[in-house]
C-alpha cells in the first residue's frame, strides 16, 4: 500500500554532503525542523566512505598558506573554468569545517606537537590536505553520523530508491520512491530538497566508484527540467589499481611516492618538472597515457596497460602509519606489498566536475525549493579539473551552505499539494511499464555497453570522430533500453528493477557527457582533444548548459565569473 510521508526538508543521499546538510539544519533550528534523509543504501555505505587522502583547508596562514593561494591553486587547476566568486567563498569557509569536525571528535592525524597535520597534494602550492591516515572519508562520515545521532528531528530512510522529483509550476513539492525491502511505492511531500546523491562514475567500467554510483539524482533533476552544467568534464585520477580500478590515493605521492615507467624513469620530469608527481591530475593522467602510448608502459590485462607507483623508499613505518589502508588493499587485492614492491596503476575515472546547474548558494537553476550539495551539483567550483582534496571539502562547505539556505527558504511555507496524475503516471511507469517489460534486451548487457562506450569514446584523450561514434552508440543503447526485460517480477528486494531504473539514469547522463564533449571544440582540463589540442578562451571560456528534451539534450552556454585572476597559460 502506498503511503504519504511528510517532512519539512528532504535530503537525497547520505554521504558527507547529505549528513553535513542535515546537521546544519538540525543545529540552526535547534532540532525543530523535520528532516528526512533518503538513500538507496545503508547510510554508512555511501560512497563518501571511500575517500582516502584528505580535505583541503588553509590552516597555517602564519606559515605561508593563504586564502588567495588556495583560491589561485583551485582556479589554475580548473583551467580557468571555475567561477572565482564561488572558489573564494569556498576557501574562506573551509578552516571552520575542519575545526568543527575536530570538536565533534574526528581523529585527524596530528603532528608530534599535537597540531592537526597536513600533507601535500597535486596542484596545491602548499601542503594543505588535512587527513585521517588514508581513511579520511570514512572518519568524516563516522563523525558526522555520530554527531547527528544527538538530534531526533531526523528520520532515515535507508534502502529507499527515489524514482522522480515532483516539480510543478517550477516549484518542488515532493518525490516518489520505492521502499526496496518491501517493493512498495510511496510518496514524500516536502517544502524543499537537497540533492546530495553523488556522481555518475559507474557509467565507466574502470572507475574508483562503488557499484551504486549511477547518477540517479543528476538524471532525475535533468528529467524534471533542471539543466546540467559542464558534464563533459570528468576526471581521471592518475592512480587506479590494476585490474580493479580501486583508488590508490594521491597521498602516496603526497608522502613522497614516485611514478615510474617501464624503464624505471620518473617520467613526470618530462611533463611537469617543477611539480613532478604532484602536478594536477589531468596533467599526470595525460602523461601516463602518453608514456604507455609511446611504449614505455607495461602490458596489462584487458587493454589496461600501466605504469608503476613506487613507495619502496618510504619505509615500512611511514607506510603503516600514513598509508596503512593502501598497504592492506594492495596486499589483499593483488598480493603486492608496497613496502618492497611497486604498485601497477593507470588513470581511472574518478570524479564528475559538472553536475546539476546551480548558483553560488547551491540553488538549482530555474526551480524553487531545490538545492544540491557535493558531487551531484555544479556550482562551478572545480571548473574543468578538480584538485584532489577539494571534493570532501566541497561536501562539507556546500552541505553547510545549502542546509542553511533551505532552512531560510522553508520559513513560513506550507507543504504543497500536487496533481494526483503526476504520481499515478510515475507509478504506472514503474509497475505497469518497467516491471512488466519482457523484451529481448538484457539490462546487464546494456549496462556493460554503456561502460564500454564511455571507456572507449570518452577517455583521457578524445577526438571528434571517437565522440561521434560514442554518441551514435549511446543513442542505440537508448533505443534498445525500450525493449529490456525485468526478469524478477516480485516486490521484495527487487534489485533487477532497481538496476533497470539505474540504467535509464546512466544512459541519460552518458548522452549529455558525450554530446557536451563533442560540441566543445577545444582542450581544457579533463577534456583533452587530439583534434583541438589548445585551450580556446576566445570561443570556449564558458559553461556548457544541457537541457532535457525527450529527443536528447539541447545545449546553450553561460559566462564564467572571473573576479580577480585572468586566465594565463597553465604550466607546472
Ligand atoms: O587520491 C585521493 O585520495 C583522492 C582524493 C580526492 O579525490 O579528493
Amino acid at each position: 500500500m502506498s503511503e504519504m510521508f511528510t517532512h519539512d526538508i528532504l535530503i537525497l543521499g547520505s554521504g558527507i554532503a547529505g549528513l553535513r546538510a542535515a546537521l546544519e539544519i538540525s543545529m540552526k533550528s535547534d532540532g525543530k525542523v523535520d528532516v528526512g534523509i533518503i538513500s538507496k543504501l545503508q547510510l554508512m555505505r555511501s560512497h563518501s566512505v571511500a575517500a582516502e587522502g584528505g580535505t583541503a583547508a588553509v590552516m597555517r596562514p602564519e606559515e605561508g598558506d593563504s586564502f588567495d593561494l588556495h583560491a589561485w591553486d583551485t582556479i589554475k587547476g580548473s583551467d580557468f573554468l571555475s567561477d572565482q566568486d564561488v572558489v573564494y567563498r569556498f576557501v574562506k569557509r573551509m578552516p571552520d569545517e575542519i575545526r568543527r569536525l575536530d570538536r565533534w571528535g574526528i581523529p585527524w592525524s596530528r603532528k608530534p606537537d599535537g597540531r592537526i597535520d597536513q600533507r601535500a597534494f597535486g596542484g596545491h602550492g602548499y601542503p594543505r590536505a588535512v587527513f585521517a591516515a588514508d581513511k579520511t572519508g570514512f572518519f568524516e562520515m563516522q563523525t558526522l553520523y555520530d554527531t547527528l545521532l544527538q538530534y531526533d528531528n531526523v528520520t532515515r530512510y535507508d534502502e529507499w530508491f527515489v524514482t522522480s522529483l515532483i516539480i510543478e509550476d517550477g516549484v518542488f513539492k515532493g518525490v516518489t520512491a520505492i521502499d526496496i525491502p518491501t517493493g512498495e511505492f510511496h510518496i514524500f511531500k516536502a517544502k524543499a530538497i537537497i540533492i546530495a546523491s553523488g556522481g555518475i562514475g559507474r557509467v565507466s567500467g574502470f572507475t574508483t566508484y562503488s557499484y551504486t554510483v549511477t547518477g540517479d539524482g543528476v538524471a532525475m533533476a535533468y528529467r524534471a527540467g533542471i539543466p546540467l552544467k559542464d558534464m563533459e568534464f570528468v576526471q581521471f585520477h592518475p592512480t587506479g589499481l590494476i585490474p580493479t580500478g580501486i583508488l590508490i590515493t594521491e597521498a602516496c605521492r603526497g608522502e613522497g611516492g614516485y611514478l615510474r615507467n617501464s624503464k624505471g624513469e620518473r617520467f613526470m620530469e618530462r611533463y611537469a618538472p617543477s611539480r613532478m608527481e604532484l602536478a594536477p591530475r589531468d596533467i599526470i593522467s595525460r602523461s601516463i597515457i602518453t608514456e604507455i602510448n609511446e611504449g614505455r608502459g607495461f602490458p596489462g590485462p584487458n587493454d589496461l596497460d600501466y605504469v608503476s607507483l613506487d613507495l619502496t623508499h618510504l619505509g615500512e613505518g611511514m607506510i603503516n602509519e600514513r598509508l596503512g589502508f593502501i598497504r592492506e588493499l594492495t596486499m589483499k587485492f593483488v598480493g603486492i606489498d608496497p613496502v618492497n614492491e611497486v604498485i601497477p596503476i593507470r588513470p581511472v575515472l574518478h570524479y564528475l566536475m559538472g553536475g546539476i546547474d546551480t548558483n553560488i548558494d547551491g540553488k538549482a537553476s530555474g526551480v524553487e525549493g531545490v538545492w544540491t550539495a557535493g558531487e551531484a551539483g555544479c556550482e562551478s567550483l572545480h571548473g574543468a579539473n578538480r584538485l584532489g582534496t577539494n571534493s570532501t571539502a566541497e561536501c562539507l562547505v556546500y552541505g553547510g551552505i545549502t542546509g542553511n539556505e533551505a532552512l531560510k527558504y522553508i520559513d513560513g511555507k506550507e507543504l504543497r499539494d500536487f496533481s494526483k496524475d503526476a504520481v499515478q503516471k510515475e507509478k504506472d511507469r514503474l509497475f505497469k511499464d518497467m516491471l512488466k517489460r519482457d523484451g529481448k534486451e538484457s539490462v546487464y548487457e546494456l549496462r556493460a555497453a554503456v561502460r564500454d562506450i564511455i571507456d572507449k569514446h570518452m577517455s583521457v584523450y578524445r577526438t571528434g570522430e571517437k565522440m561521434e561514434e560514442g554518441l551514435k552508440r549511446i543513442r542505440e543503447v537508448k533505443e534498445r533500453y525500450k525493449n529490456i526485460t525485468v526478469r524478477d517480477k516480485s516486490k521484495a528486494y527487487n534489485t533487477d528493477l532497481v538496476f533497470a531504473l539505474e540504467l535509464g539514469f546512466m544512459i541519460d547522463v552518458a548522452e549529455v557527457l558525450i554530446e557536451g564533449g563533442l560540441r566543445r571544440k577545444e582542450s581544457r582540463g579533463g577534456h583533452a582533444r587530439l583534434d583541438y589540442t589548445k585551450r580556446d578562451d576566445e570561443h570556449w571560456l564558458k559553461h556548457t548548459i544541457a537541457k532535457y528534451t525527450p529527443d536528447g539534450p539541447e545545449f546553450e552556454y553561460s559566462d564564467v565569473t572571473i573576479t580577480t585572476w585572468k586566465p594565463i597559460e597553465r604550466k607546472y
